[in-house]
């Protein structure tokens, strides 16, 4: 009888030692062992045959044997099922959850919004042009004498084959489009990318953002210019704004201005962003010139109109104090991200 009384060691040794890695190895291990055909089963049906004289030895050993493989199933089980209740219980339901860092909107795309915004509760509506266009449409029909600067090559990116073909210097080419296909009265907005040929510094860059403005109807006047734009300053640069009209030159306007709005920074005492003047320039405007409303289809007997052009990255610099045009292009995150959050 020592093999039985081996098996029953092996078995015992077995047992003490399962080390399983989840619940169904435990339930393996136990219908391995306990099960109806299992190992212990067939300890005890060879226990039948026992001699009398080992019976209470090996009788006590497979009972312990028994007792030993249930309590330590158990055992295991009781423990993997703590594990996971106690896993499940930690998380707290309360707890915020962790933020997606998602986008900043671009601060040019802001103020652009803003921009066009304030001028929709005017009842200006928006509109958008091409980026490479004709000389016609930026220059000709603007009444830019063909000698004028403007058009140089200096300035102007053009389509090398075909010097007709060229980007758009400025937004003032939407308002032609806009003269050619709509009857007055005409109140729009236009903003959109511009390229020149200039060097990049702090303050320029071949590539910037405008939004053009254009309002045409019967009998509009300078004062209704005026009141636009001081409308314009104060929803953009606070309430205490200030502005000033000094007279300037552009082909496609007469009387011309450059429009100053008092510095947002020092209230107008002067500082080094107004270069102690208390003005910060913001924008040309003026009164649409007779010959470009007629080279446009529009009736200047009939119709005036204005028409202004601001810099975004000029309003953007200006209102949120940075001093530097090219950041706006270097999408460096530790700038971006000091703008709105989308929510
Ligand atoms: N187009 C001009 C520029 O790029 C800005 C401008 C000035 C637009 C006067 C206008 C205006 O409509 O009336 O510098």
């Amino acid at each position: 009888m020592t093999t039985m009384r081996s098996k029953i060691e092996e078995l015992l040794k077995k047992v003490e030692e399962f080390k399983p890695k989840d619940f169904t190895e435990i339930e393996d291990f136990r219908i391995k062992i306990l099960g109806k055909k299992g190992e212990l089963a067939s300890l005890f049906e060879e226990f039948k045959g026992v001699s009398a004289d080992m019976k209470k030895e090996l009788g006590q050993k497979i009972n312990l044997l028994k007792n030993t493989a249930i309590d330590k199933i158990n055992e295991l089980k009781n423990s993997l099922e703590s594990v996971e209740t106690v896993s499940s219980e930690n998380i707290d339901m309360t707890r915020p959850g962790s933020n997606e860092t998602i986008g900043t909107r671009h601060p040019i795309s802001l103020v652009k919004n803003e921009i066009t915004e304030i001028f929709s509760r005017l009842g200006f509506t928006t509109a958008e042009g091409p980026e490479i266009e004709d000389d016609w449409h930026v220059f000709s029909a603007l009444n830019f004498p063909p000698e004028h600067p403007a058009r140089d090559m200096q300035d102007t990116f053009f389509i090398e084959k075909n010097p007709d073909i060229l980007l758009r210097t400025h937004t003032s080419s939407i308002q032609v489009r806009t003269m050619q296909s709509q009857k007055p009265p005409i109140r729009v907005v236009c903003p959109g990318r511009v390229f020149r040929n200039e060097a990049i510094s702090y303050r320029a860059h071949c590539i910037f953002h405008q939004v053009e403005g254009l309002y045409i109807d019967e009998k509009v006047s300078f004062a209704d210019l005026k009141q636009t734009i001081l409308y314009f300053a104060k929803e953009m640069f606070g309430e205490a704004s200030r502005i000033r009209m000094r007279p300037s030159y552009f082909p496609f306007t007469e009387p011309s201005a450059e429009v100053d709005v008092s510095c947002n920074l020092c209230g107008g005492k002067g500082c080094n962003v107004c270069k102690h003047t208390g003005w910060l320039e913001i924008m040309g405007c003026g009164m649409v010139d007779p010959n470009v409303l007629d080279a446009c289809g529009i009736d200047s007997k009939k119709y005036s109109g204005f028409a202004f052009g601001m810099g975004v990255e000029r309003i953007s610099m200006l209102k949120y104090g940075v001093r530097d045009l090219r950041l706006y292009f270097e999408n460096d995150l530790r700038f971006l991200q000091q703008f709105e959050f989308i929510v």
